[in-house]
Parts: C-alpha cells; structure tokens; sequence
C-alpha cells in the first residue's frame, strides 16, 4: 500500500517510502528537526548539527512508510551531516531567498513552460521540491502526475501550498529522500533545482543522478540539462584594502600587527560574493561540464583540471572566482545538439590553451534557455565564490598564470568540498587547501 502527504494519489501514480529511510535513522519519511535560523543555503546551516528528530512523526500528513523490504538497493546512509543539511532547508528564509532570486526562478519558469509539449500529459518528478514551486509550475504546465519529493520538513508545508491550489490531484507530495522513497511507474521529465555555491557544493546533484538511474524513462528530459562550472583569475583591490589595509591605521592606531591574522580570517575559506565582470582579468575556463543525462556520482567524488590564463592587463592578481551556468535543453529538440548531446560550450573542460579559452563562449546561445550566475550576468543568490590568496600577486599584461584546481567531496562531511588549488605566475609556485564548508 502507498500512501504520500497528499493523502492518496487519485490519478493513479504509485508511491511510498522504503524501509531503508526508517533504518536510516528517519522517524518517518522525512529528517525533522527544529527548523534554524538561516536565510542562506545551506552553507551556514550544514554547520550545525541537529539530532532533534521530533515534530513530524505524529503529523497525519506525512507519509507512511513501506512494509516490504527493499532487498536490492543500498542507498547512501542519511547521515547526521544530512539531517543537519535537511533542517537547513525546513527554515521559510532559504526559500523566500530563492523564489525571491527571480533570475532563477523566472528561468525555471521558462524552461518548464518551453518545454510544454514534453511535460504535458506527462509524469514528472521533482527532485527537492522545497516548497513546491517547481512542481505546481509542471502542474500548470499540464502534467498528468507530478511526484514531489522532499527530505526537509518543508515537504509538510508543500503539501499545504498544494492542497491550496486544488492540485492534489496531480502533485503527490511524498516526504522522504529520493534514495529512500518508492514511486511505482517510471517518469518523462526529472526537474531539480540541486546547484549549490560554486555549483557542486552542497552535493545534491547525486540525489538527481540517483533519482534518474531509478526512474527515469529512457528518452526522457531532465531539467536542467547541462550544467558548466567556470572559473578565472581576478583582481580586487578594494575588498583586500577593505579587509587587511584596514589594519594598518586604525582611529590613528598601527593596528598592522592584526594583518596576519587579518588575512587568515579573510581568505583561509571560500568566500560567496558578489564581483563584477571589470575584476576579472581573463576569459574564464572551463573547470567541468556535465550532461545531466549522462553523468555518474562517480565523477563528481572529485573533478580536477589544469588551467592557463593570460592576464588582459597589469593588475595585482588576488585570487581566483569561481561561477556556473545550467542550460535547459533537450538534446532530441534541439537538432544541433544532435543524440550525443553536444554541450553549450564550444572547448573541453582539459583544455588549456589560453587562447582557446577565448572560443569558451556560448556556440548559440539561443539555442536552450540559459541560468548563468557569471560576474556579467543578472545578480543570483549564489553570487559568485572566491578564493583568495593571503598576499596579491602584481601580474603584467600578458603574464600567464598555470596551474591546477581539484574539487574534491570532503571524507568528513560529503556537502563540503575540499579544494586544493596549484598555481604559478611571473616564475613563483604557491599551493592552497581550502575547505568550504
Ligand atoms: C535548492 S532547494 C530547491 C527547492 C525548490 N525546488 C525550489 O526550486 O524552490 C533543494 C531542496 O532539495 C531538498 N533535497 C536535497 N537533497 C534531497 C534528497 N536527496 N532527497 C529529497 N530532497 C532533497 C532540500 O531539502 C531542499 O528543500
């Protein structure tokens, strides 16, 4: 018997939750806890652990799980990193914060209406339904059946949202890991809005790789379809003035001794913010692109590449920014991409050749609405994510700066990632580890 949060699916779908999420520690289909006080991503939130499990067990509204024994799969352990991750998201601010970043909304919006034909009449899954706003859109966009599928306690609210719309009908709410619920039919179209901060912190993409490879028809649309992760070399004099010059002369104080520390402070992690096109002192590089549709959890344990860059101009080099773009596109629609999908970016991610890296421009961009969260385009919540050095580096026009960056899922805690970054310019070599956590 299956039953979700809506309380019955009256069209016909199939769904419930494997015991796998009871023996992973959930009380019931989702991870509850009390909800915290963020308003970012999660970036802050994973942070705090939570091991309050109360609050939705005895909500007549959540599902219930599955009597039999799922004997074949073995979904990743919920981790208390993970129940942490999902209260994260059981807090209203995270999604206030992205259904208010209407560059991102809108664009989804889009994408799911332009690719009407191939959603309605169609079964849907939304992957990470948050609030349910992705899922109501496919619903609007005639779906016959949309599974919404939430870990966070958010799922109980969605429902609610979704019983107010007169769409219980259509939209089965099911609270519960993608690893660990059951949907009994196969799906058309996946959508998911899983990018985090620098496109793969955060780890979600695996849930929708998990959730493709389990239900996914073959031939069918995942949204979105591609996603690039950029990055390049910049110059930001006044956020290292802001931070470190501070020190040096405070209310007529030589506060200089602070510097040191003044600089671990600001620069040891990853920093998410906000720069303009003008601190960027190259083309940017292809760090990894993926096809959606084809990509593995594998790959994503660690991505690595080498890069080269020629400075456009005489500047002190801070650091380097990182940025993404996802592209919603149906290879089968779109006849330039042909079957084996060719990306929307012209170079291969290894290329390193500085003056290909200029042909790293969009072939066509009109060939598949784009979400891009580079310095030049419409502001997002993501921003963009730096990495500075401790001290600049006074680069010349043409100075190539080399090296390598490897992004790898840290052991400790899989929504983190380790970055460990190689580079040398003007004959000196640094290294820098850091963690985003
Ligand atoms: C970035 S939010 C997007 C919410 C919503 N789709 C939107 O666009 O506003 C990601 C959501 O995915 C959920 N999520 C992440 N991993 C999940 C998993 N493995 N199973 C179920 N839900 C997951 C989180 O709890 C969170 O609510």
């Amino acid at each position: 018997m299956f039953q979700s949060t809506s309380g019955g699916n009256g069209s016909g779908g199939g769904a419930g939750l494997g015991d796998s999420a009871f023996h992973n520690g959930f009380l019931h289909g989702g991870v509850s806890g009390g909800a915290q006080l963020t308003r970012s991503r999660p970036r802050r939130g994973t942070r705090r652990r939570q091991h309050d499990q109360g609050g939705g067990a005895s909500d007549p509204r959540v599902s219930q799980l599955r009597d039999h024994q799922d004997t074949e799969r073995h979904p990743r352990p919920c981790t208390d990193f993970d129940v942490a991750y999902f209260n994260s998201y059981a807090h209203l601010g995270i999604h206030e914060e992205m259904i208010k970043d209407r560059a991102r909304t809108d664009t989804y919006k889009n994408a799911i209406f332009q690719h009407q034909d191939q959603i309605a009449g169609k079964v849907v899954l939304d992957v990470g339904c948050g609030t349910g706003i992705l899922s109501i859109f496919c619903a609007q966009a005639g779906a016959k059946r949309v599974y919404a599928v939430d870990a966070s306690d958010i799922a109980v609210q969605a429902n609610e949202v979704i019983k107010a719309n007169n769409l219980s009908d259509t939209v089965i709410v099911l609270h519960g890991r993608v690893e660990d619920v059951e949907i009994d039919e196969k799906v058309d179209v996946i959508v998911s809005e899983w990018m985090g901060y620098m496109l793969l912190y955060e780890s979600m993409l695996g849930s929708v790789i998990t959730a493709r490879d389990r239900w996914l028809k073959p031939g069918g649309l995942i949204l979105p379809s591609y996603a690039t992760l950029y990055m390049a070399p910049v110059s930001y004099p006044e956020r290292y003035s802001e931070s470190i010059d501070f020190w040096r002369n405070v209310y007529g104080i030589d506060m200089s001794a602070m510097m040191p520390l003044a600089k671990q402070c600001a620069f040891e992690e990853p920093s998410v913010e906000m720069i303009s096109g003008e601190n960027v002192l190259t083309w940017p590089h292809v760090v990894k692109h993926v096809d959606c549709l084809t990509l593995t959890i594998e790959e994503l344990q660690t991505v690595s590449t080498r890069f080269t860059f020629k400075s456009m101009m005489r500047a002190p080099f801070h650091g380097f920014a990182f940025w993404f773009d996802v592209e919603f596109g149906n290879p089968s629609v779109n006849n330039s991409k042909s079957n084996n999908a060719q990306p929307a970016l012209v170079a291969a991610p290894d290329d390193t050749a500085t003056e290909t890296n200029k042909s790293k421009k969009r072939a066509n961009p009109s060939e598949g609405l784009v979400l891009s969260t580079a310095p030049e385009a419409p502001p997002t919540h993501w921003q963009q994510t730096l990495i500075y050095f401790y001290d600049p580096i006074e680069v010349e026009q043409d100075q190539v700066i080399e090296g390598s960056v490897t992004l790898t899922q840290s052991m400790e805690n899989a929504r983190f990632m380790n970055v460990h970054l190689e580079y040398s310019s003007g004959g000196r070599s640094f290294v820098k580890e850091s963690v985003m956590r």
